[in-house]
């Protein structure tokens, strides 16, 4: 078990669809790893490449909040179909000290795999939702900051600037 370094927006990592798992047997280690790293910096959600890992995989726990959901490991997930519209203020472990209101669907249809390579297809809303379409982004390459206007970005240029720069500088 060990708290791992989060990677930070401007690394390349970040930017890079993850590859589909194939090995179920080396993850338990890495599973652990990631759930430590994301309690420890009190998340809620943590892609596999914000660990530095190219693997599609993420862990998700929202039990601290009043939703009450159990810790969940996604795998090799897609999202297969989407309803609704809603705004929440997103934070991202790997953009530290910027929030933006980001636009998501109210409720998701999502297939995934557990960490024994068991396939799930089922419907999530509320916060569980907003995290897993979040979590998915990483996945993708994405980030929250492609989910806003250059405009309402541009407010924050100077400390992601920051955050590129201290990439280089640890
Ligand atoms: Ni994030």
């Amino acid at each position: 078990m060990a708290v791992r370094e989060v990677v930070k927006f401007g690394d390349p990592i970040l930017r890079q669809k993850m590859r589909p798992v194939d090995d179920f047997e080396k993850l338990p280690d890495l599973i652990q790893d990631m759930f430590d790293t994301m309690y420890e910096k009190e998340g809620i959600g943590l892609a596999a490449n914000q660990v530095g890992i190219n693997l599609n995989l993420m862990v998700l726990d929202i039990a601290h909040t009043e939703e009450m959901d159990d810790p969940m490991v996604c795998i090799n997930g897609t999202i297969l179909d989407s309803w609704g519209e809603t705004i929440l203020d997103e934070g991202c472990l790997s953009i530290p000290g910027i929030r933006l209101d980001i636009k998501r669907a109210e409720k998701v249809r999502y297939a995934y795999q557990d960490i024994h390579g068991n396939k799930f297809e089922e419907e999530f809303d509320g916060l569980l939702a907003k995290v897993i379409q979040h979590e998915t982004d990483h996945l993708n390459g994405k980030l929250i900051t492609d989910r806003v206007s250059p405009l309402k970005l541009n407010q924050h240029k100077k400390q992601l600037e920051q955050i590129v720069q201290n990439n280089f500088t640890v």
